[in-house]
């Protein structure tokens, strides 16, 4: 059985359950597949443009393969004022990606926002839900340190046992 077919069949195939199979979908595949979309108006049988309208209208969802890791970047204007757009700037030079792409190892997606909600403590970044206030550039390299795979490590551990 297919991840789709799996998801669905936990859901029961009701269509008042489309957000929850949406979401679950996501967290499967990191983003939401057009073919997955396909199945899931199949398999509930309502109108594809209406699983591809819920797709599009919640900022949740991601039509476009996403990264491991989903780093979001807050430019409110008070995370503006305080130095937003250089948090911005500094994670570009070091991953070599902009607002909206993905790394093209597939680990970080960088994405913007406008206010989370905490301007108090900004500028505002945010890893896979877990923020980070007061970030300056200069802490950006430890911050991403942090969700690097750690295989090299493993590697050197490996080498220092053989
Ligand atoms: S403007 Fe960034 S949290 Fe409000």
């Amino acid at each position: 059985m297919d991840i789709e077919n799996r998801i669905l069949r936990r859901h029961e195939y009701r269509n008042s359950s489309l957000i929850a199979i949406l979401q679950d979908i996501q967290a499967e595949y990191n983003y939401l597949p057009k073919g997955a979309l396909k199945k899931v108006a199949e398999g509930i049988d309502i109108p594809f443009s209406r699983v591809y309208s819920a797709a599009t209208f919640f900022k949740a969802f991601s039509l476009k393969p996403r990264g491991k890791h989903l780093i979001t970047v807050c430019l409110g204007t008070a995370c503006h004022v305080r130095g937003g757009p250089k948090i911005v700037e500094q994670i570009g030079r070091i991953l070599g990606v902009g607002p909206g792409d993905t790394t093209k190892d597939q680990k970080f997606t960088l994405e913007t926002v406008n206010c989370l909600g905490c301007c108090a403590i900004g500028p505002i970044m945010v890893v896979d839900g877990k923020y980070f206030g007061e970030v300056t550039p200069a802490k950006i390299d430890s911050i991403l340190k942090k969700y690097e795979d750690n295989s090299k490590k493993k590697k050197v551990l490996h080498d220092k046992r053989g």
